[in-house]
């Protein structure tokens, strides 16, 4: 495979994990709408599917940059910069960034795996790690190029950009709505 072809394979696999993670997030939002009938009635696939959609994504996401390794001299992406911060030859600071998410990530996995053993409050702050996670990746997305050249320009209107867009534009109103069913079930209380 060429070194364009190992970017080309490494950006699909993050594009489509982070898309899966997106879904994750509105099945995990339609989750927490317990006192909406008829989404109780959907609750276990719900659950169902928020658990295998958001494993899948995770694995793609943690697997995304193995490709850039075998393209290393053009990437400067090496084994060990994919687990030490700051280590990359190029684009240092926005793959620093994408480390970071990936460990946030990890805890947020971990956390949930052993959510039986963890008390739930204990659970539910480290699951609000989930927006600063998707706040780092996805920043790392929009701001890294697949050209690795110095000073390669980003296109925001690139596909692929605006696909992380339409991610955004999601997650915010899914925030949105989170904070007003809040403040609704304060107002009923
Ligand atoms: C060890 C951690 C990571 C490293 C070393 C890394 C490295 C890279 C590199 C070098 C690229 C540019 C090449 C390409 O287009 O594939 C890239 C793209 C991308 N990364 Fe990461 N990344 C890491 C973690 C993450 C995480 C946690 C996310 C979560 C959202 C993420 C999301 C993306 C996306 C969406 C792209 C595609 C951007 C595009 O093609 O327009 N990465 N990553």
């Amino acid at each position: 495979m060429s070194h364009l072809q190992l970017i080309w394979l490494s950006s699909a696999i993050a594009l489509l994990g982070t898309a899966m993670l997106t879904l994750t997030a509105v099945f995990g939002n339609l989750l927490t709408s317990h006192k909406n009938q008829k989404f109780q009635l959907a609750r276990r696939q719900t659950f169902t599917y928020h658990r295998l959609i958001s494993i899948l994504g995770v694995v793609l996401i943690l697997i995304h940059p193995i490709p850039l390794v075998f393209a290393q001299s053009t990437t400067g992406v090496s084994v060990a910069s994919i687990f030490v911060p700051f280590l990359a030859e190029k684009k240092i600071t926005i793959i620093a960034v994408g480390v970071i998410a990936l460990y946030v990530l990890l805890v947020i996995l971990i956390s949930s795996l052993c959510m039986k053993y963890l008390k739930q409050k204990v659970w539910r702050v480290l699951h609000y790690g989930s927006y600063l996670f998707f706040g780092l990746g996805i920043w790392h997305g929009l701001s890294i190029s697949d050209n690795f050249e110095p000073n390669a320009e980003v296109n925001l209107l690139d596909p692929k950009k605006i696909l992380l867009e339409v991610e955004i534009i999601i997650l915010l109103l899914l925030l949105m709505w989170r904070v007003m069913l809040y403040r609704n079930q304060r107002k009923s209380m």
